[in-house]
């Protein structure tokens, strides 16, 4: 086989011929793809997160990282996002895919991130390389006429009324409000799973000209952000990109907004959380869930994510555990588990004497992070050791239901 180079892709590098690498693997873009692609993979490569692979000097493949704040249990954690990944049809099968995930494993660690997530079109590559299976992103679809009667708040539960609040258009300029709207809804929500990005790709997406986007300001600034644009062509569906709020008031506006194009539009969808208040607010069972993709994270730095991920205050656990990752050997040794007061630690050689400890790769790793039960993770291959009580209290600590809106 032709020498393979892996190497950061910089902004002197051709990038018509990365655009074509992307258009090989995953169909044409229109002008407007094209142009948000090459912002994005050109603000990538000026920050060193674009690797290319190079065969005999020619571009033969490339992945791209995005930089994130992925929520877990309400607490940001840093996470690279992998996008754009890619071999050039005549080089596949070859090892360049392989080559290109293992150096970008590598890079995602020498940039610190503890969590990287991505969506697979394919999972074998990167369950051998210690991604897992961890959360889903749904598309609703819902009659638009439903959205325009809300169910009111309950008058046996609704104790006090508060200021309605004021919605406006938001502009790229207010791309720090809008990621901090976002942020603080996941927040309060203590939600697992969804992201938000740096300032560059979401205003890109702010810019976008079909998009139309709305804050709303109640009690405090930034209580929501809704955005959605015309779909479907000739059939004018709504799609919803995101409604996010931080009180009741400001999610009932904002749908509201939505909700208002009832008169032209007869479906709505977007991506949304099965947890997601949405599906309590309609007046009938209207809304479906009609499409599932799934998501998978791989812990980088164990002792960093789980310093870093929420846990839930009144739940405490103390569990000897075994870990092995050859990939990143700094993840693999004997360890004590502990969580207390929201706050999860790796004790290094903790409980070295445990018999039996749990024992998990970096695939079980990362779906224990994302709330899948241990009893799973036996049944599926991904643990085995361990006690029942051990078991209970990893359960209790790390439940979750991981989601996402966000595509990339
Ligand atoms: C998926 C892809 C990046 C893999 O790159 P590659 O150079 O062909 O892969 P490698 O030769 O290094 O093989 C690595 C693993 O990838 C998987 N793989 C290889 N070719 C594949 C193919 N055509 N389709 C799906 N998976 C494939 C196998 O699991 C393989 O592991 P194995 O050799 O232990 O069985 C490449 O086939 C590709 O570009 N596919 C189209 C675009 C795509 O699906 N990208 C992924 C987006 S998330």
């Amino acid at each position: 086989m032709t020498d393979v180079e892996i190497r950061p892709i910089t902004p002197d590098d051709d990038f018509d011929a990365q655009l074509d690498l992307g258009q090989r693997a995953f169909g044409v873009y229109s002008t407007q793809q094209k142009e948000g692609w090459l912002r994005v993979a050109r603000l990538r490569a000026s920050e060193g997160l674009f690797l290319g692979a190079f065969a005999g000097g020619v571009p033969a493949g490339a992945a791209m990282l995005h930089d994130m704040r992925q929520y877990w249990l309400g607490n940001p954690v840093d996470c690279a996002g992998v996008a754009s990944v890619k071999v050039a049809p005549e080089h596949r099968g070859m090892g360049i895919g392989r080559q290109l995930m293992t150096e970008l494993l590598g890079l995602i660690a020498d940039r610190g991130y503890p969590l990287s997530a991505l969506y697979p079109a394919t999972v074998p590559i990167y369950r051998s390389l210690g991604w897992e299976l961890a959360g889903a992103k749904h598309e609703f679809t819902i009659a638009a006429r439903s959205l325009r009667e809300l169910q009111p708040p309950d008058p046996q539960a609704a104790t006090e009324s508060q200021q309605t609040p004021r919605i406006t258009r938001a502009t790229p300029d207010d791309v720090s409000r809008v990621i901090n709207a976002i942020g603080r809804s996941h927040l309060a929500a203590r939600d697992a799973g969804p992201i938000t990005w740096d300032e560059g790709p979401a205003r890109q997406w702010l810019e976008r000209p079909d998009l139309y986007a709305y804050l709303a300001a109640g009690v405090e600034e930034g209580d929501g952000f809704a955005a959605y644009r015309w779909a479907g062509g000739d059939t004018r569906e709504l799609w919803v990109e995101r409604v996010h709020a931080t009180t009741p008031q400001a999610l009932r506006a904002l749908w509201s907004v939505i909700a208002s194009n009832a008169s032209v539009t007869r479906t709505v969808r977007g991506w949304t959380a099965p947890g997601d208040p949405f599906w309590w607010l309609t007046a009938e069972r209207d809304a479906t869930i009609s499409r599932r993709a799934m998501w998978m994270l791989r812990v980088v730095d164990v002792p960093a994510a789980i310093a870093a991920r929420g846990f839930p205050p009144g739940v405490s656990a103390s569990v000897p555990m075994r870990t092995n990752d050859w990939a990143r050997p700094a993840n693999a040794g004997r360890w004590l588990l502990t969580v207390a007061d929201g706050k999860g630690t790796m004790i290094p050689n903790g409980s070295l004497s445990s018999p039996d400890p749990l024992t998990l790769g970096p695939r079980g790793i990362a779906a224990l992070y994302a709330g899948v039960s241990v009893a799973t993770l036996h049944m599926s291959g991904l643990a085995s050791g361990g006690t029942p009580e051990a078991g209970a209290q990893l359960d209790a600590a790390f439940a979750a239901t991981p989601f996402m809106v966000d595509d990339f």
